[in-house]
């Protein structure tokens, strides 16, 4: 039985039961079938409502990006410049890793409606369901020295922080380095993934995953306690379209004005949206655990930490945990 046949049925009585029967008989497939079929519709992001006595009716149809309206709505034009948009892929960072290799210029944008392995940092997994999210990753070509690829990672939440804001209106911070935190519950995260040649960048792979219109129930319980979307947050939907497009315009204008001015105005913007500073904190380095309190960035985007005993110490790479009460 094709997806297309059976979504036909539900489109030619809208909001209405179709019964297993007459699907049955029309389509001359049995009922176990078409329960099958429905299951897989519903992974790829339709919902029914069943009920044993009406059969199934059809509540809603995944929400697809359209490229068109998303191209219409760019006003810059390196990033983004080539868009490739996939329904369902393994991680959009494989396959924008494959294109730079091949060549693929500045700000191409690989673009899906769903990860079946979205990866996150630190080898975790990234929820990515579909049609309710932003799952993208862009080609970089920064011609800076490898130690500066932590810059991009902070100017890329900066303005991610900013358009989101601007869009949504709602209260959202970085936690260093790169989370988006909406009342401490994650709502985006930044995976930057460089190659590099006698320490200089050959190029960066940007992934950037925005929880946009993600339900509760699309989360495993343990992550429910640490994420959120700008849905429900909200309390409403957003359109994606609208979000990618003012974040890859923000997102260009800063990295012109990083070219231009280096990383000083960024960490002026950063400071600004920070939810980190002036929190004492425990972060675990590739060194050992440390407790203090974040104070700042410095030129090459270490997080300055102050020591129980004042003394400042630049950490390069950490996780860091939840403010700590009792300092
Ligand atoms: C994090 O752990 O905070 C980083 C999450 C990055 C997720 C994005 S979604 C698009 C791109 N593809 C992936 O597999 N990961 C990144």
């Amino acid at each position: 039985m094709k997806n297309e046949s059976l979504l036909q049925m539900f489109e030619a009585h809208p909001d209405q039961y179709v019964s297993g029967e007459l699907i049955s008989q029309k389509l001359g497939v049995s009922r176990t079938a078409i329960w099958k079929q429905i299951r897989k519709l519903e992974a790829a992001g339709y919902r029914f409502e069943a009920s044993r006595r009406l059969g199934y009716r059809l509540i809603s149809v995944p929400d697809k990006l359209s490229i068109k309206d998303l191209r219409e709505q760019m006003q810059f034009n390196t990033f983004g410049k080539a868009i490739q948009h996939f329904d369902s892929v393994e991680s959009t960072q494989n396959l924008a890793r494959s294109a730079a290799e091949e060549g693929a210029a500045e700000g191409t944008l690989f673009i899906a409606e769903q990860q079946v392995n979205g990866r996150g940092r630190m080898g975790r997994s990234w929820v990515s369901p579909q049609g309710k999210g932003i799952w993208m990753s862009m080609v970089l070509r920064p011609s800076v020295p490898i130690h500066f690829a932590p810059q991009l990672t902070l100017l890329t939440a900066v303005a991610l922080c900013r358009s989101l804001k601007r869009i949504t209106s709602l209260p959202i911070g970085i936690k260093w380095p790169n989370d988006l935190l909406i009342d401490g519950k994650k709502i985006s995260g930044i995976l930057l993934e460089s190659s590099a040649e006698e320490e200089r960048l050959r190029y960066v792979i940007a992934g950037i995953g925005i929880s946009v219109n993600l339900d509760k129930e699309d989360y495993p319980e343990e992550i429910l306690e640490k994420a959120t979307s700008l849905s429900i947050a909200g309390g409403k939907k957003w359109d994606r379209v609208d979000i990618i497009a003012a974040f890859l315009k923000e997102w260009e204008q800063l990295y012109m004005l990083y070219k231009e001015q280096g990383f000083d105005p960024i960490i002026t913007l950063w400071e600004a949206l920070s939810v980190s500073l002036g929190k004492a904190t425990r972060l675990i380095t590739p060194q050992g655990e440390i407790i203090g309190k974040p104070t700042g960035l410095d030129s090459s985007g270490a997080i300055l930490v102050e020591l129980a005993d004042g003394t400042i110490k630049p950490v390069f790479s950490a996780e860091m945990g939840e403010p700590l009460a009792s300092h």
